[in-house]
């Protein structure tokens, strides 16, 4: 059953409703999957709107300060919800449940759960136990935080999607970036086994997915906790046996941690798509020492020219900040510059946003927001320039794309992705979903292509 869906509930069905809103990464997309899930074995729910539902979930992104902000401001709007329709139960779930509890308990005391990412197998208890309390025990919110804890296997997933599904291979991470929060939301790394990671693949295959993405913050690392017998290639190499003729996407990749075999593995294996997200962060040897990434410009140039000598077609992505702590005129050149000599597909510009906790947050010499400005509508006006111009390189072109739904707002229209995750729009009908059609781009776009089907490929 869709997450969200139209499907209107009554608060007097027998089990209650439940209405989910997501921000953030992946990760917490297909969290909201295990969260729905949970929340469906226990026999509530999905409704549309809040005010129907019986228990809202917020799961919240802290990666930078705007959406951490706006958990407050939505948090606000949930509590009107519950002065409506008082025995109503607030959860927070995701980063910021995990590093900001204290700020929400003392801003919401009416929040009823603050669960943390590694958590979740709690909610149905945590959620009985607020159900059962009588209004004046239950003033103190349910707190699970276990920032350490491992995630255990079999949590139920209601996916959203029925084409393409995420699978998580590691949870956490291990890097501590200096500007990053995640590592302090999420816990430390832990992969999943292998066995564990093909069972739920071929459970997607056999339902009809025709995409697979695994997930982590850095796939690369897969395996380092593990007894060392299976890395992420290796791993690629048994995912893409099982997919054969399906499509395997992977994010994110580390530049630290990146390897030939890596590059040999999109190379070789069918199912694996041309398309690689590499975060670049900063295209300045000195501000990527001070980020504590692990490479260097010339380094993250290598893996870049030796990606797309091997892997013919290869879409490259990225993030970058701006305005990391220190960062000089001269430093923001030297991203500008390599930025505008790689020539990313597409890129994700940030400014720099500092994160209680993380050792930028105390650095000191920050850049004033102006200057932050500046730098970000620079860089972000050339590389929109740039994703465009390789589009329209690649008109004419032929293009595998997997339909995954009709055009909101436009029927006779369906909308997929390329091998490249490039956008691409053509007229069809919803039969179309779930197929790879061959099509011919016809007009380019900052985020893709329209064009027309040449002929169904499968
Ligand atoms: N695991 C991924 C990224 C996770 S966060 C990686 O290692 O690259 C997604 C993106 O948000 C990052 O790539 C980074 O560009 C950006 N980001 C993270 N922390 C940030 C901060 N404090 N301020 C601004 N942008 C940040
Ligand atoms: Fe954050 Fe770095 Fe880990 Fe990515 S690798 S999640 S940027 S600490
Ligand atoms: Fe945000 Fe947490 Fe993802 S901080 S980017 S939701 S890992």
């Amino acid at each position: 059953m869709p997450l969200g869906g139209s499907e209107c509930y009554t608060a007097q069905d027998m089990h209650g409703t439940y209405w989910i809103y997501t921000m953030g990464c992946q990760m917490n997309e297909r969290d909201s999957e295990t969260l729905a899930g949970l929340l469906q074995a226990e026999g509530y729910r999905p409704v549309g709107n809040p005010a129907e539902a019986d228990v809202l979930l917020l799961n919240t992104c802290a990666v930078r300060e705007k959406p951490e902000h706006k958990v407050f401001s939505l948090l606000g709007e949930m509590l009107r919800h519950k002065r409506e329709r008082p025995g109503t139960v607030i959860g927070v779930c995701g980063c910021v449940a995990q590093v900001q509890a204290e700020a929400i308990r003392v801003a919401a005391p009416q929040v009823d759960l603050i669960i943390g990412p590694r958590n979740y197998a709690d909610l149905p208890a945590l959620l009985a136990a607020v159900r059962s309390a009588s209004p004046a025990s239950s003033a103190a919110a349910c707190v699970a935080l276990d920032s350490d804890r491992s995630i255990p296997e079999g949590l139920p997933a209601a996916r959203t999607n029925t084409v393409t599904a995420y699978v998580n291979i590691t949870y956490g991470c291990n890097n501590y970036c200096a500007y990053c929060i995640v590592p302090y939301a999420r816990g430390p790394l832990q992969s999943r086994r292998p066995e564990d990671i093909l069972r739920e693949v071929q459970g997607l295959l056999d339902a009809g997915y025709r995409q697979i993405t695994l997930l982590g913050q850095n796939v690369n690392a897969y395996g380092q906790d593990l007894d060392g017998a299976v890395d992420f290639p290796e791993l690629l190499y048994r995912v893409d046996a099982l997919c054969r003729g399906q499509r395997v996407r992977f994010t994110t990749s580390h530049p630290k941690d990146f390897s030939p075999r890596l590059i040999e593995a999109m190379r070789d294996l069918p199912s694996v798509c041309e398309w690689l997200h590499l975060p670049l962060q900063a295209g300045d040897d000195e501000v990527l020492a001070r980020m504590g990434r692990g490479y260097t410009a010339s380094r993250y140039r290598e893996i870049v020219a030796e990606a797309r000598e091997q892997i013919p077609g290869l879409a490259l992505s990225t993030d970058v900040m701006v305005g990391f702590p220190g960062e000089t005129e001269a430093q923001f050149e030297n991203t500008y510059r390599l930025m505008e000599e790689i020539r990313f597909d597409q890129a994700f510009t940030f400014k720099f946003s500092p994160r209680s906790g993380t050792a930028a947050a105390s650095m000191g010499d920050a850049v004033p927001e102006p200057v932050k400005q500046a730098r970000l509508q620079r860089l972000a006006e050339m590389v929109a320039r740039v994703a465009r111009e390789r589009n329209r390189e690649q008109l004419g072109q032929e293009f595998e794309v997997l339909v995954e739904e009709e055009r909101p707002k436009s029927p006779g229209q369906v909308r997929g992705r390329t091998r490249g995750n490039r956008l691409f729009i053509l007229p069809g009908s919803p039969e179309l979903i779930g197929r790879m059609v061959r099509a011919r781009a016809e007009e380019a776009y900052l985020w893709g292509f329209k064009g027309r089907a040449v002929l169904p490929v499968g």
